[in-house]
């Protein structure tokens, strides 16, 4: 079945369907309600990718970006890439972000990007990692924030780590075993603190796993899933990373947990290619629309919203904290 919003708004509620859900460590439903402001947590924040068109899907979802928080109040919004397109050129970085965003900015909302393939094309992305409202932290192209209330034991709600996968992919592919190590060490270092937080995100442009359809001679309709990033990375998540945000392919699609590891390709913030493989037996759920996700956590569980061009819901779920996902995954 293609899951389109219009499929979806006929469905009934989960049902049937949630213990299996919850047996793979997620429990979503698919329902006509709308979008749902007020949802227990302590951090809200939202996350869009494939945003830099300029063009009316970018301006009909900003518009519901801007409605949306001024209804829940986003500590922030994580950008997965693509923030300018075609080239990244520094002359369109206001009609194509500030001035977007600019309702959203001006009231103090920090919005934290990552590269993407696109925004690398103007000088490897370094006038956007030095322009302020993209809010790289100290300018880097990698690089972490932290967000939500300490615990009794100390630990922080959440950690989120940006990284540069045009950066990773052009050293792994390029054979670049300096570059690899360098980066891997670095990254590491942080992964080894990943006991300190509550929760853990890694966000960055290409996505991990990503399933495409194909036209009937083959071709595929959209990037699909970087096996660079698998080969050197994935091992790196299992025990350190709770949910991975990529853009990329300009589809929403949520993936199957990998080792543990909740998936994500969100890149419809402002492009849409209609090619989510949603029968794909890793995917479990996927939609051909224009979005954004409105995300809020609490110590034991995120819950997420996936919300159109409209403002209507197209997904809703909720991913428990990790000690709770193995012990279902081992009930
Ligand atoms: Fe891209």
């Amino acid at each position: 079945m293609n899951v389109s919003r219009r499929t979806i708004l006929k469905l009934p509620l989960a049902g049937a369907a949630a213990p299996l859900l919850l047996q793979q460590g997620i429990a979503a439903a698919k329902s006509a309600r709308a979008p749902q402001a007020d949802l227990p947590g302590e951090l809200r924040f939202c996350v869009m990718g494939d945003s830099g068109s300029g063009a009316a899907p970018q301006l009909r979802i900003a518009e519901q970006m801007k409605a949306w928080h001024d209804r829940v109040d986003w500590k922030h919004v994580l950008m997965l890439g693509d923030n300018v397109y075609e080239n990244g050129e520094t002359e369109y970085f206001d009609s194509r972000f500030v001035d977007v965003y600019r309702p959203m900015l001006d009231q103090g909302v920090p919005f934290h990007a990552t590269l993407g393939n696109h925004d690398v094309r103007n000088r490897d992305g370094r006038e956007m990692l030095a322009a302020e409202p993209f809010g790289f932290i100290d300018g880097a192209d990698e690089y972490e924030l932290t967000a939500g209330p300490e615990n009794a034991e100390g630990k922080q709600l959440a950690r989120f780590l940006c990284l540069n996968s045009n950066r990773w992919i052009d050293a792994i592919e390029g054979g670049s075993k300096a570059e690899v190590d360098r980066l891997l060490g670095r990254l590491r270092e942080r992964l080894r603190e990943s006991d300190r937080y509550g929760w853990n995100f890694l966000y960055l442009h290409h996505p991990f796993h990503s399933y495409v359809k194909k036209f009937f001679f083959g071709v595929e309709k959209g990037h699909g899933s970087s096996e660079p990033l698998q080969q050197v990375l994935e091992n790196e998540l299992r025990d350190t990373i709770d949910v991975v945000f990529a853009g990329h392919d300009h589809f929403y699609q949520e993936l199957k947990p990998v080792h543990g590891v909740h998936h994500f390709v969100a890149g419809g913030a402002g492009k849409m290619r209609k090619g989510s493989d949603s029968h794909h037996p890793a995917v479990e759920f996927g939609a051909d629309e224009y979005h954004f996700m409105d995300l809020s956590l609490s110590e034991d569980r995120l819950l997420f919203q996936t919300i159109n061009d409209e403002g209507e819901l197209i997904r809703t779920g909720e991913i428990p904290k990790r000690g709770r996902r193995a012990a279902a995954q081992a009930a």
